[in-house]
């Protein structure tokens, strides 16, 4: 939800139109003037070669590396840490203009304003509570206390994370009581849970308190740790709320934006949990960051992306096996980031491992590697390598893990280090490849891994489709000029209110301005950035993209037919009426005529 609608839409217009994205973004980072655009190394991520480019005709910026992208008011909010209102009046005192006192909220965005800000102070609140808690002196923090030192964290950095106490169920809701937050509020925020008997009690009754801190430094959920063994989940974090999206957030990231303005930040360390980032950080490795347990989401690898292009993986020694996070690893390299794992010692955790010295992890560092190398090695510790039988069948494991390498040169790489581990010859184990190559490509037995992932591809394409026409559409391609796009049905919501935007200003004989699409969509938008990304170079100009747009618009509508006669046939089934199945019959008539017309 965008608080722009918040103000009144002609002071906004007339606010951007007196501070000019290009002269505004000057004044923080150098431009460089290049075909229709001004460059820059982008200042969201660290980067060498510029990627950043600032459009003056449309006046929005874009960043084709970390996809960073809005109007200049986005800009300034982005860069300035502020939130919208602020970037509004920096930019407003920019231009000697003075922000109307009363805006023209409409009444729902007021309320859900409100209701942000109150959800924000409940956490806040309630942080420094948990925070106070653990120092008082109350004999119930000796716990939280003992196991804070047995897991040896020191005060500075209890401090700096923020860590505190829950020490019962009730301490908590007596004191927002008297704070005057209401009952709903209390619940929404994910602090309070009502009890079965209707009472509110502490969600993280009697936990070690790890509190979750946005990038703008805002608590927006709480992970809870058991202090002792027992069959209730070991951690529990704030339900999903208003302020907090679990897929979208990544712990300490806070503390990393700090360190990304204190220095480059070479790579960052992705690892699973909440004491395997404090105790990284205390150990001095302070570009870490913990996805929480899940496997890694899209979301989060852009996140990631502005601050580093290179990822270290750094989870628990056996996730190998675990495909979920396989497949979080292969979202980092569709986000075209460097990913290498690091690997760990049987059994440990990267918080055992920093306990024994910040040097043993700067060991594991040391010998990160890509996720083939990773795979073949994982398989390894399943072997004792010294008896023939179970050397045998590592290296069968270890070629059908080369023979998905993506090219013959790291094919080979991996066949010589595979030599030198296991004594067999060169010549042997390619020889061994190349029926393991043979034998894939007899039919698949795990159906349902394959049809899964073409499933997943036949969806990418389709958003690929969609994407493109709204590019074309959104940058006036001559070639899209004449098609409807109230013909396309759509899923995503962004593409959804593109799409509604572009149709208005058709409708209204009104320009297409893309840039005015940053006041209706979600901040950082992965799905808009995609479009923008489309706009770069030549890729919505020429014949080739002529052809992909017609291509595009068939697949999708005969997709979208197909979904039709689908829908109506189970209709038909379901149906009883005879007149309501002649009604169904016709229209199925209709769409078949329809996808007639389309195979010509
Ligand atoms: P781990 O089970 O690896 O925990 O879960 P850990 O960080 O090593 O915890 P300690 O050392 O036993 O204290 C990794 C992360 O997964 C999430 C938490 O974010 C945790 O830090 N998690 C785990 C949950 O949310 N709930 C759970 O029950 C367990
Ligand atoms: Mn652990």
């Amino acid at each position: 939800m965008s608080a722009a609608k918040g103000l009144d839409p002609e002071f906004l217009r007339a606010l951007k139109q007196k501070n000019d994205i290009v002269e505004v973004i000057r004044s923080y980072v150098a431009l460089d003037r290049k075909g229709g655009n001004h460059w820059a190394c982008c200042p969201f991520h660290h980067e060498k070669t510029p990627s950043f480019a600032v459009n003056e005709g449309e006046q929005f910026y874009h960043c084709f590396g970390c996809g960073a992208s809005g109007d200049v008011v986005g800009f300034v909010k982005e860069i300035e840490s502020t939130d919208f209102m602020g970037a509004v009046r920096i930019l407003a005192a920019r231009a000697k203009m003075t922000v109307p006192e009363s805006n023209f909220d409409t009444e729902k965005a007021l309320l859900m304003k409100k209701k942000r800000d109150a959800m924000a102070k409940i956490m806040l609140d309630s942080a420094r509570f948990y925070l106070s808690n653990l120092y008082s002196g109350d004999s119930r923090a000796s716990a939280h206390l003992q196991y804070i030192a047995n897991r040896k964290l020191q005060p500075t950095t209890v401090k700096k994370f923020g860590l505190g106490a829950s020490l019962d169920f009730y301490d908590l809701p007596d004191y927002l009581a008297g704070k005057g937050y209401s009952r709903e509020d209390l619940i929404d925020s994910g602090v309070l849970t009502e009890s079965r008997s209707g009472r509110l009690i502490d969600s993280q009754g009697g936990r070690l308190i790890f509190p979750i801190i946005n990038a703008f430094d805002e608590v927006v959920a709480f992970g809870g740790r058991l202090l002792e063994k027992s069959d209730f989940a070991k951690y529990k974090n704030t339900k999903e709320t208003m302020l907090f999206n679990k897929s979208k957030t990544l712990y300490n990231i806070n503390l990393l934006k700090k360190l990304k303005r204190e220095e480059p930040i070479n790579n960052v360390i992705i690892v699973e949990g909440y004491m395997d980032t404090i105790s990284l950080y205390q150990a001095g490795f302070r570009n870490v960051v913990a996805s929480m347990g899940t496997s890694l989401t899209k979301d989060q690898a852009r996140l990631v992306k502005r601050y580093s292009e290179n990822v270290l993986i750094s989870y628990d020694g056996d996730f190998a096996g675990q495909k979920a996070d396989l497949r979080g690893l292969e979202i980092l390299s569709d986000e075209a980031l460097h990913v290498r794992v690091v690997p760990m010692p049987e059994g440990l955790d990267p918080d055992d491992v920093a306990k024994q010295g910040a040097d043993a992890y700067q060991k594991c560092l040391d010998a990160a590697m890509p996720l083939i190398d990773y795979k073949i090695h994982a398989t390894k510790r399943k072997f004792d390598l010294s008896k023939t039988e179970e050397k045998r069948r590592f290296v069968t494991e270890a070629l059908r893990i080369v023979s998905q390498a993506e090219s013959e040169s790291v094919k080979e790489e991996l066949l010589r280090k595979l030599h030198t581990e296991t004594g067999i010859t060169y010549h042997a184990l390619e020889r061994d490849l190349h029926n393991v190559s043979k034998e894939k490509k007899e039919p698949e037995t795990s159906l349902p891994a394959t049809k899964l992932s073409e499933a997943a591809a036949g969806t990418d394409k389709q958003k690929k489709a969609v994407r493109f026409i709204l590019a074309a559409k959104l940058f006036s391609a001559p070639y899209a000029k004449d098609y409807n796009l109230r013909n396309l049905s759509l899923e995503d919501e962004t593409d959804k209110t593109v799409a509604a935007y572009i149709i208005d200003r058709e409708e209204k004989g009104e320009r297409i301005r893309p840039s005015e699409l940053f006041e209706v969509l979600d901040e950082g938008s992965a799905e808009f950035s995609e479009i923008l990304d489309l706009n770069y170079g030549d890729k919505l100009s020429g014949e080739i993209a002529e052809r992909f747009f017609a291509d595009s618009v068939k697949t999708l509508e005969r997709e979208s037919i197909e979904r039709e006669i689908t829908r109506l046939n189970a209709a038909f089934v379901e149906e009883t009426d005879e007149s309501k199945r002649r009604e169904i019959t016709k229209q199925i008539g209709a769409c078949i005529q329809k996808r007639n017309r389309l195979k010509k």
